[in-house]
């Protein structure tokens, strides 16, 4: 049975991922760090054990920032293939916190790669690293493919950057099969509360059912290429199974603005935006009611943005075989349709829902 590790267990993708690997039969390893607080929500459908099909879930704790932890999981599982998804992953977050994101972003890769070096499991061991759209930042070339030139634009990004061509150093220099999962924006219900999609669903469905007046958003004219993280899991774990180790940029291809996505989520939920006023006095009104449901506040804007990204997957989906499933219209469904559910049910129980 083959052995995949999968940091940052408990984040959108990796939640996913899990669920992916075990339905091919693997044994898992599933990665997280030490919390004061419950953050096994998006797990909370996974039992540790072996499964119903043979596949079996392990958790482990480790911590990017700690060579020690990581090399005792390496050592202990040996492990055939390592999904690296661990990261402080808020590019508004880096500009506040930018040496932690530098640490657990950019060495924390380079530690896993050690890692696999120092037990000699160069051979053995298959690496897969979360790469980002991020790194094309101020964009050199629409739409971004493998080849684009990087321009990142935070300390995300940079440090992403950093996690990028230490992938491909260990590839070259020591014929590890590495390969760097260039995603661009992915979202899901599992989405973080941060992150401006599931802040538009969730914010907008507490809005329906009266338990928030306002939306409070930053640039909401900047562009995003957004796919479902289900189909991106997919293409990771395609990257993994491939004969060589490469390169790939996972994107859709179509592109919208956060403006774009504002109205079909409200729309969705019976409101009709329209918008009046500029710059941070512009405000997102509700056609029939004349309420205000959105409005600009400074404290989300960047000190740097990037302002448009679009992503040519041609590359994926010839190699590869990768054919994502959903649409645009399905993602924003899915997201909606939960986020309703989820408003509901903060509602009448009195309660917030973690997830
Ligand atoms: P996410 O939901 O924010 O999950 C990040 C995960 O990393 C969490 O499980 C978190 O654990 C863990 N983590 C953070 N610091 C860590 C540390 N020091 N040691 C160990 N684990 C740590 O992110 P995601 O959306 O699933 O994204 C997965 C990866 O893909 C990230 O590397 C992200 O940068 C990259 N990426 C994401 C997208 C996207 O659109 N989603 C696109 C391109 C690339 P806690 O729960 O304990 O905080
Ligand atoms: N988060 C957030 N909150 N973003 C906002 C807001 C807000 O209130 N208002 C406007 N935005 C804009 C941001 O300025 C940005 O231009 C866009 O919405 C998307 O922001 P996020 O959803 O935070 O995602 P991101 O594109 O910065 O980063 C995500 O995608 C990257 C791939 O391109 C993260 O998942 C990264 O980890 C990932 O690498």
């Amino acid at each position: 049975m083959k052995t995949s590790l999968v940091t940052g267990a408990t984040g959108q993708d990796g939640s996913y991922l899990i669920e992916k690997l075990l339905s091919e039969g693997r044994r898992v390893c599933a990665m997280t760090r030490r919390s004061s607080t419950f953050n096994m929500a998006r797990l909370s459908g996974l039992k540790e054990g072996v499964q119903n099909n043979g596949a079996e879930l392990i958790y482990c704790q480790g911590d990017l920032t700690d060579q020690s932890s990581l090399e005792e999981i390496l050592g202990k599982y040996e492990p055939d293939e390592v999904y690296n998804l661990a990261a402080q992953s808020d590019v508004h977050a880096s500009f506040g916190v930018p040496e932690f994101t530098a640490d657990v972003d950019a060495l924390g890769t380079l530690r896993l790669l050690e890692g696999i070096r120092r037990l000699g499991l160069e051979k053995t061991t298959r690496f897969y690293q979360a790469s980002t759209s991020e790194l094309f930042g101020a964009v050199r070339e629409k739409p971004q493919r493998e080849t684009t030139p990087f321009a990142p634009r935070s300390p995300y990004a940079v440090a992403k950057l950093y996690a990028y061509w230490t992938t491909v150093n260990y590839r070259e220099g020591y014929g590890i099969f590495a390969c760097n999962g260039i995603l661009f924006n992915h979202e899901s219900p599992r989405r973080g509360k941060n992150f401006v999609t599931r802040k538009i669903t969730y914010g907008a469905a507490r809005i329906r059912v009266g338990l928030q007046d306002v939306l409070r958003l930053g640039n909401i004219d900047s562009r995003r290429d957004w796919g479902h993280a289900e189909d991106y899991v997919e293409g990771m774990f395609l990257m993994l199974q491939h004969e060589t180790p490469d390169d790939y940029v996972l994107a859709t291809g179509e592109q919208h603005s956060v403006r774009e996505f504002l109205e079909i989520v409200f729309s969705r939920l019976d409101y009709e935006l329209v918008w009046r006023g500029s710059g941070v006095e512009e405000k997102g009104i509700d056609r029939k009611s004349g309420k205000t449901l959105v409005e600009i506040d400074e404290r989300f804007f960047r000190p740097n943005e990037v302002n448009y990204l679009c992503g040519d997957s041609s590359k994926a989906r010839s190699v590869l075989k990768w054919t994502p499933k959903h649409s645009f219209a399905s993602l924003v469904e899915d997201m909606v349709r939960h986020d309703l559910e989820v408003a509901a049910f903060e509602k009448k129980n009195g309660m917030v829902v973690e997830v």
